[in-house]
């Protein structure tokens, strides 16, 4: 059987839950230069797996060791709360010719590095589930045992998922409420955008059709280049329609809403990352824990 990828790498991923499941959909719709080979796949919840099954290209494992043993990326897509278990379970098989990705939200590398416990490579990375689509923005950031070459291995993996930025660690946190959790935030206006036509007698799956088409055209000019308050000015005459409704928007603190779900969201990421860190500190001079 072959069991290599485009890459020349063969994948694994541990948590086939929301974002492990898109990650590997994501991954199967891309061709991967005929992809011929493997993914790898584990979960404690059996029925995730069942899906997967019929599907050639994915080996479902007994566990994740053997998830691990057979691959030389591994990703890790598991709660934050999980993940120091199933590091700790796979570690001994994480040899320096692998390389482990972690999307969990909030957790530093150096707390992975520390649960892996002897040197591993880690690449902590944050995607949305736009990945089911290939449309997921990922960042990633190395942790202080992988190279320059592992980054550029786990960028043209995720590359297949979407656009991935190389980020600083200490932008991990905000990108998680921006891109990670942001991808809701955005999905919640287009149906709130909806609601409004529903409300004044649209047939519901026409005004979330046009809702989100809408903002599609919004997000795809502002990636072309206008300004998001060019578009505003070039919708909005004097005493039009558009003016009454930004008036209403601005009036209820719209903008600030939304910017506080990015901000309360990175507060989160940051609480979860501290509270991991101290654990991690504490362990350490308790010596309790080998990482
Ligand atoms: N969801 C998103 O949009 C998103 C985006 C970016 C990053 N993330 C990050 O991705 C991670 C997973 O999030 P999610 O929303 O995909 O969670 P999820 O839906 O709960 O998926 C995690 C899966 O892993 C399984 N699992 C738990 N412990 C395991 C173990 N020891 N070995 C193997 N599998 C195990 C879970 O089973 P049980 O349910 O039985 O525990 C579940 O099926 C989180 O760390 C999150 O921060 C999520």
């Amino acid at each position: 059987m072959n069991e290599r990828t485009v890459t020349g790498k063969k994948i694994g991923i541990i948590g086939i839950g929301n974002i492990g499941r898109s990650l590997l959909q994501g991954l199967l719709a891309v061709e991967l230069g005929g992809l011929s080979g493997n993914v790898f796949i584990s979960d404690v919840k059996r029925e995730n797996l069942h899906y997967f099954e019929p599907e050639s290209r994915v080996v479902v494992c007994e566990d994740n060791k053997e998830v691990a043993e057979k691959s030389d990326v591994i990703i890790l897509a598991v709660k934050p709360h999980d993940l120091r278990g199933v590091a700790e379970e796979i570690a001994p098989v994480v040899n320096e010719e692998k390389m482990v990705l972690s999307v969990a939200a909030g957790v530093p590398t150096r707390v992975i590095e520390g649960y892996l416990g002897n040197g591993q490579k880690v690449i902590r990375v944050m995607p949305n589930i736009g990945a089911r689509v290939g449309e997921s923005v990922t960042a990633i950031c190395k942790g202080e045992f992988a190279g320059d070459e592992d980054e550029a291995m786990a960028r043209e993996i995720l590359s297949a998922i979407g656009d991935v930025y190389s980020v600083k660690e200490s932008d991990m946190d905000v990108i998680t409420g921006l891109s990670g959790s942001g991808i809701a935030f955005c999905a919640a206006m287009i149906e709130a955008l909806a609601d409004g036509g529903v409300y004044e007698g649209l047939p519901h799956d026409l005004a979330l059709e046009i809702s989100a088409k809408t903002a599609r055209g919004a997000a795809i000019l502002i990636l072309a280049g206008d300004t998001p308050s060019l578009i505003e000015e070039m919708t909005a005459s004097p005493g039009g329609t558009t003016m009454r409704g930004l008036y209403a928007m601005e009036s209820r603190g719209v903008k600030a809403a939304m910017m506080e779900a990015v901000i309360e969201a990175t507060k989160r990421a940051r609480e979860i990352s501290e509270q991991l860190m101290k654990n991690a500190n504490r362990d350490v001079h308790s010596g309790t824990d080998e990482g």
